[in-house]
């Protein structure tokens, strides 16, 4: 009897067509929609770089804090720390790799960024572009960059790329 039992079981898993339920995900669907677009050239928009109040806010803003959950103070106008989704709105902490005026705990992985007006833009071994270029995406200049990628892969707008610019480059 139980053999009989045995064989009919056998029968029926050999009969089954068991593809509809056994999940067999396309590694290279999901590796490719993982991957990094490819570095893209990015061109600063009109009226870009601005010494207003409000946009060095919102650059100062975007440099020294990670997340709208985390940030301490109010955020300036033109920043939001939720999204319209709910989501919280995820900023730039470059001082995770980079010090500036007035950084707390500071990285020290990518170069000091203090004193960039009068070191590399006063002395014109560094243009607007050139910044804007390398938070957009790093890979442009340097495809070796341990820097994060902001512009290619949506996580700033083009104004926000603009404003941590503008901060950069501004007196401070
Ligand atoms: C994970 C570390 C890391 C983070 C986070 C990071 N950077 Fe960088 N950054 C680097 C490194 C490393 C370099 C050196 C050059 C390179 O590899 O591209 C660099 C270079 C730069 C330069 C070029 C300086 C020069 O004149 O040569 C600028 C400007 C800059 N980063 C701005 C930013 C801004 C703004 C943010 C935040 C949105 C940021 N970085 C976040 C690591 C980082």
């Amino acid at each position: 009897m139980q053999k009989v039992i045995l064989l009919a079981i056998a029968a029926f898993l050999n009969a089954a067509d068991l593809s509809q339920v056994i999940e067999s995900p396309d590694a290279t669907a999901i590796l490719k929609k993982d991957a990094l677009s490819a570095p893209k050239v990015a061109m600063m928009i009109e009226g870009c770089i601005s010494n207003e109040p409000a946009v060095i806010a919102r650059g100062k803003y975007l440099f020294h804090n990670l997340n709208g959950k985390d940030a301490k103070d109010p955020a300036p106008e033109g920043l939001v720390k939720i999204l319209p989704d709910g989501k919280e709105k995820q900023y730039g902490n470059c001082v995770a790799c980079h010090n500036i005026e007035g950084a707390k705990g500071y990285g020290n992985i990518g170069p000091d960024l203090s004193n960039y007006k009068s070191i590399f833009m006063d002395s014109g071994v560094r243009k607007s572009d050139f910044v804007y270029q390398k938070i957009a995406d790093p890979r442009v200049d340097n495809p070796k960059t341990h820097m994060t990628i902001n512009l290619t892969n949506g996580l700033f707008s083009e104004r926000e790329v603009c404003d941590l610019t503008s901060y950069i480059v501004s007196k401070k």
